[in-house]
């Protein structure tokens, strides 16, 4: 018998017998080559879930690589460019250091679409570079991100089990297939580990530890070891019907949610030893509640503060006093140094507000002797980073002294 027959006749024999392919017609994600691939994968699951879809979008996992875009891009440059050591490891599993968490279907990218966003990395974040070319390469990465994919398939089985191709995993309303795809119910989705597998630090295969997020280690030691009940996703997805739009610290009700101040002030008259003079002052007290699930601020942005000032004017808004105290997670690398590059950062010091605790600072003001009236107001800001920062809250007291 000819040998190609033989050949068409054993593969006919196993597409037979090779059990068929479930329903889902649309996303099936083996191998990555171009942009549109991932493009699709996304596209699909909008056609039918608009309203998870749009709710989604609002959220920064829909822009996860672009809105960190100059981290990830000084990675690239500084991080593996300039390392004769990286420079010589293969360039996937150095960028999988940080797509890991910020778009992980680039594990199933082939070696030359690897590149290409690479690239595209260094177009899109970088300086010099044509408009045309900068719109080119941020369009290619505006496609990852962290999608339906991401949280409905790769990462809702928890290793060492692997998810199953065209099936999205589901809190369980629909258990069995749709006529689109294949549903399987998992526990997993509704546990704060499902989250903490990308919001806290990371060890890479080779050992190298990524420390971005360190959300997973302060739920777990400082807000359930202090008696913290509340998951991940009961406080960002089901409260207030949040959804999908997973609001945290770029989103002022969030934040006003999670931080609390009560300022008290006390007028009294003080005197130097020795002299007669009463001189105006007052003792303040300001009390900043944690009621997040976890420190605030978080790393990854390593300049995240939150900054407390008091400030005391006279009757005609002059400054007659004032203090600042900030609360923030300085990142340190191997040496020691404070560092605010994520892959230089190995270490840190909290100076955070920590979770399911009052903050207090307390203050013995003086003012000059001739004050009548005294207003003294306290702030409350979350700084991303200089020139990038939101109020939280304020509050005000108005003291007399006769
Ligand atoms: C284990 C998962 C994980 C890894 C690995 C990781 N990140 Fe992140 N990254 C996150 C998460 C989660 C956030 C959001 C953190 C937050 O606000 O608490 C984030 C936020 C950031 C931000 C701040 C975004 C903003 O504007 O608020 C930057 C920049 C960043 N990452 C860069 C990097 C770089 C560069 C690498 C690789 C060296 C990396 N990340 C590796 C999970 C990760
Ligand atoms: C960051 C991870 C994450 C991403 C990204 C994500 N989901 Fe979900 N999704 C969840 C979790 C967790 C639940 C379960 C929520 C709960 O138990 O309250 C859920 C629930 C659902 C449900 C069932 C509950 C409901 O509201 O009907 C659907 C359907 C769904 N997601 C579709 C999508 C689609 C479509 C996308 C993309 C547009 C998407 N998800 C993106 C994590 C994610
Ligand atoms: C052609 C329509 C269609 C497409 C495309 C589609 N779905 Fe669905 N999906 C449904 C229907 C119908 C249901 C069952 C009713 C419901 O929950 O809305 C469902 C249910 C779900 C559930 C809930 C399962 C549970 O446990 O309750 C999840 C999660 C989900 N889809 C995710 C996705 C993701 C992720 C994609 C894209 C990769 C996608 N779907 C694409 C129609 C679709
Ligand atoms: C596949 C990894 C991954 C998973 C799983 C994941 N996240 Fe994220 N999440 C990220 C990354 C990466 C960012 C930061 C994106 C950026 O700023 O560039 C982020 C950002 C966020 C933010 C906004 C952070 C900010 O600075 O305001 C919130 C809130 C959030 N995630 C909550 C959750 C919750 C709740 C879950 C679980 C239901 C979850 N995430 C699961 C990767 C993930
Ligand atoms: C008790 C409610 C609650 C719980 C539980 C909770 N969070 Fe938050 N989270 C908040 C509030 C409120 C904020 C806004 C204040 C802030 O920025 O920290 C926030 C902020 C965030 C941010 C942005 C932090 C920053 O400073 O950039 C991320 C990321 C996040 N949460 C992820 C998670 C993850 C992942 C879990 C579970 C391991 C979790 N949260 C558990 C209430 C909660």
């Amino acid at each position: 018998m000819n040998r190609y027959l033989l050949l068409a006749l054993v593969l006919r024999f196993l597409l037979v017998i090779a059990p068929a392919e479930a329903a889902g017609p649309i996303y099936k994600i083996d191998k990555i080559d171009k942009a549109e691939d991932i493009a699709n994968a996304s596209e699909a699951c909008a056609s039918c879930h608009g309203d998870i879809n749009t709710q989604w979008k609002m959220s920064v996992h829909s822009s996860s690589l672009l809105h960190s875009i100059d981290g990830i891009y000084s990675y690239i440059v500084d991080g593996i460019e300039r390392d004769p050591v990286r420079k010589g490891l293969p360039l996937r599993t150095e960028l999988m250091k940080c797509l890991y968490c910020h778009a992980p279907v680039m594990e199933y990218a082939s070696d030359k679409f690897v590149k290409e966003v690479v690239d595209a990395i260094k177009i899109a974040g970088g300086k010099s570079a044509n408009p045309e070319g900068k719109k080119k390469a941020k369009d290619l990465l505006s496609h990852l991100n962290v999608s339906c994919y991401t949280c409905h398939n790769m990462k809702a089985v928890p290793p060492p089990n692997t998810p199953e191709k065209q099936t999205v995993y589901g809190p369980g309303n629909v258990t069995g297939n749709t006529t689109y795809h294949n549903a399987k119910k998992t526990m997993f989705l509704d546990n704060s580990i499902f989250c903490m597998q990308c919001h806290g630090v990371y060890t890479a295969p080779d050992s190298e530890r990524i420390i971005c997020s360190t959300i997973a280690q302060s739920y777990r030691d400082q807000y359930v070891a202090a008696g913290g009940q509340t998951t991940c996703q009961e406080c960002h997805m089901r409260k207030n019907n949040r959804g999908h739009t997973f609001p945290g610290a770029y989103v002022p009700d969030m934040l006003k949610e999670g931080m609390l101040l009560e300022v008290n002030a006390r007028a009294f008259k003080t005197q130097s030893y020795g002299e007669k003079k009463w001189i105006p002052a007052a003792a303040i007290t300001v009390d900043i509640t944690n009621k997040a699930g976890h420190r605030i601020p978080d790393g990854c942005m390593w300049t995240s503060r939150v900054l407390l000032t008091v400030t005391a004017t006279d009757e005609k808004d002059k400054v007659i006093w004032s203090a600042n105290k900030e609360f923030f997670e300085p990142g340190l690398d191997i040496e020691g140094n404070r560092r605010y590059d994520t892959w230089e950062v190995k270490d840190i010091l909290d100076y955070s507000l920590q979770p399911r605790k009052t903050t207090t600072e307390k203050y013995y003001a003086v003012f000059p002797e001739h004050e009548k009236l005294v207003k003294i107001e306290a702030k409350l800001a979350y700084i991303h980073k200089d020139g990038l920062e939101f109020p939280v809250h304020s509050e005000r007291k108005v003291l007399k002294y006769n």
